[in-house]
């Protein structure tokens, strides 16, 4: 699918991944609906002109991304992709240094956000791609979740937020599978470390010897390297169904 002329709903569009992805495809001329939580989207859509509108929204809620998803219809005529950045981070122990449990409602709250949300906003952008009608090669759609690193090697205390970006690993292939009939492809990047708002509180020598665990290149992943890897995928008809770590080779410790 070509970007130019095309409508994409990003979600986590205030921030970091999601913001540098609204930015790579409105310069590639297409439309976006940024949609976020922060009101922040508010004035990020405004940077980006005319091409990008904004939408307050929580993925975990069937009526606020039905309205992102009618926005985006209303902004371009069709919703052509989407680009599923929103997520939390958490981070907590099976058990405290004192051998008490973890909390269950953190667990769920992470898990309902990163795998539930990814599955709310899917089921509803593939509803309305499902009626668009047909362009080059019969693609009606396109949809890109984000995953983790943290599906394949998570690290100790990221029970929730591994098991989370696993569920949106698992969902590719049913999902690709079921939805080629209407061609709406899905796919999703796992990002290793990347620099952007959400690793902010990790101290510098942490910031130096996750950089250092990088076979190459030794840095973390700036925002638009995801950005052109959404942007590689849209373009390329023939991805469907995977799920690509984008990372520098870092395997977790
Ligand atoms: N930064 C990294 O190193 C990294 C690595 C692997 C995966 N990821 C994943 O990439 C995605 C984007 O992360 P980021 O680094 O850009 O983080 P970020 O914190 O900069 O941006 C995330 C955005 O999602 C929004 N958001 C959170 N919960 C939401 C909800 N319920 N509904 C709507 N919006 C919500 C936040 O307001 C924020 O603007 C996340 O899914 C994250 O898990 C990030």
């Amino acid at each position: 699918m070509q970007i130019h002329n095309k409508t994409f709903l990003i979600t986590g569009a205030a921030s970091g991944l999601g913001a540098a992805t609204a930015e790579r495809l409105v310069a590639a001329g297409g439309r976006v609906v940024l949609c976020d939580l922060s009101d922040a989207v508010e004035a990020h859509a405004k940077r980006l002109g005319d091409a990008a509108a904004a939408v307050r929204g929580d993925v975990t809620s069937a009526e606020e991304i039905q309205a992102a998803v009618q926005a985006a219809v209303a902004l371009g005529g069709q919703l052509d992709g989407v680009v599923h950045c929103a997520g939390v981070v958490s981070v907590a122990k099976l058990l405290d240094r004192q051998g008490n449990p973890a909390d269950l409602d953190a667990y769920a709250r992470t898990v309902q956000i990163n795998l539930v949300g990814t599955f709310n906003v899917m089921r509803l952008a593939a509803a309305a791609m499902a009626t668009n009608p047909p362009g080059d090669d019969n693609e009606r759609g396109v949809i890109i979740n984000t995953a983790s690193v943290a599906a394949f090697d998570g690290q100790v205390g990221q029970c929730a937020y591994s098991a989370s970006k696993a569920g949106v690993v698992g969902m590719s292939l049913p999902a690709a599978r079921e939805l080629s009939r209407h061609g709406v492809r899905i796919m999703a990047i796992a990002p290793g470390v990347f620099e952007t708002p959400m690793m902010s509180d990790i101290p510098q020598d942490a910031v130096d010897s996750l950089s250092a665990a990088v076979p190459f290149p030794k840095r973390l992943g700036r925002p638009d390297e995801f950005a052109h890897l959404a942007e590689q995928i849209i373009t390329n008809t023939m991805l469907n169904g995977e799920v690509i770590r984008l990372d520098g080779g870092i395997r977790m410790q």
